[in-house]
C-alpha cells in the first residue's frame, strides 16, 4: 500500500503520523501561566534532536477545541519550560493532565501532582518524575497549514533519581520504567530491551 498523505483528511493524517510513529516518548511540559499559575500537558511530538548543544523538540497540533495550546503560549512568552519523563506508575496522572482546562487553571493541582523547582528556570516540574530537565526555548518553527508550531529548547539541568543510575554511571531503563506513546489512545511500556555487539560502552 501506498499513501500520499496529502490525499488524507487531517485526522486521517494525524492518525497515519501516530501509528506509524512509535513508540514515542512523551514529554510532560511544566510552564507558567501569565498569571503566575501553573500549567502541565503531555506532547508526544517531542525528540531529542542534538547533545551538543543539548536541544529537544516539540511539536503543537492544533484542535478545533483548542487551537493554541496554554503550553505553546506559555512558553512564547516566558521562553522557559520543563520538561519530566513519566514512569508507568504515574500514567493515569499524565493522561488526566492532558485534560482541556480553561487557560489558568492547574494541572498539576487536578491531578495531584506536587510541582518542583530547579535552579535555572522559573517554570515547574513534577517531583514525583523520575528524569526532568530545566529548559529554555531556542527557536519557533510556525507550520502556516494548520497554524500548529514546533519548537527547539535548550536543555540547561537535568534532575535525576539518584537511585536509577547503574554502576556504570548510566540511566538504566529497567528502573527508569518510561511510558511510552502509541497511536489511537495507547500507551506501551519497554518490551525487550537487548544489545547489538558493537554498542554499549559509556564514554569517558
Ligand atoms: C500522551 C499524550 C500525548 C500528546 N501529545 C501531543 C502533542 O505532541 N502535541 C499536541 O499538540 N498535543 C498533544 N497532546 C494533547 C495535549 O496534551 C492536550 O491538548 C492538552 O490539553 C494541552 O494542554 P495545554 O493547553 O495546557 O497546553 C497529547 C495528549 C496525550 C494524552
Amino acid at each position: 500500500m501506498h499513501i500520499d498523505p496529502q490525499t488524507l483528511s487531517p485526522g486521517r493524517r494525524y492518525f497515519l503520523m501516530i501509528s506509524a510513529i512509535v513508540p514515542r516518548p512523551i514529554a510532560w511540559v511544566g510552564t507558567n501561566n501569565e498569571a503566575g499559575g501553573h500549567n502541565l500537558a503531555p506532547f508526544s511530538f517531542f525528540n531529542a534532536f542534538s547533545a551538543t548543544p543539548p536541544v529537544v523538540g516539540l511539536g503543537f497540533s492544533p484542535t478545533e477545541s483548542k487551537p493554541g495550546k496554554d503550553t505553546l503560549l506559555n512558553i512564547r512568552r516566558t521562553g522557559e519550560l520543563t520538561i519530566s519523563i513519566c514512569d508507568l506508575q504515574h500514567g493515569d496522572q499524565l493522561h488526566e493532565s492532558s485534560a482541556e482546562l480553561p487557560y489558568g487553571e492547574d494541572e498539576f493541582a487536578a491531578t495531584k501532582l506536587t510541582p518542583a523547582f530547579g535552579s535555572v528556570v522559573s517554570a515547574p516540574f513534577v517531583k514525583e518524575a523520575p528524569v526532568s530537565m530545566e529548559c529554555r526555548l531556542r527557536q519557533v518553527i510556525e507550520f502556516e497549514e494548520s497554524g500548529g508550531a514546533m519548537i527547539l529548547a535548550d536543555v540547561l539541568m537535568f534532575h535525576i533519581r539518584d537511585t536509577l543510575i547503574d554502576a556504570r554511571g548510566a540511566i538504566d531503563p529497567h528502573r527508569l520504567k518510561p511510558l511510552a506513546r502509541m497511536g489511537g489512545g495507547r500507551y506501551a511500556s519497554l518490551g525487550e530491551i537487548f544489545k547489538l555487539p558493537s554498542y554499549g560502552q559509556l564514554p569517558d
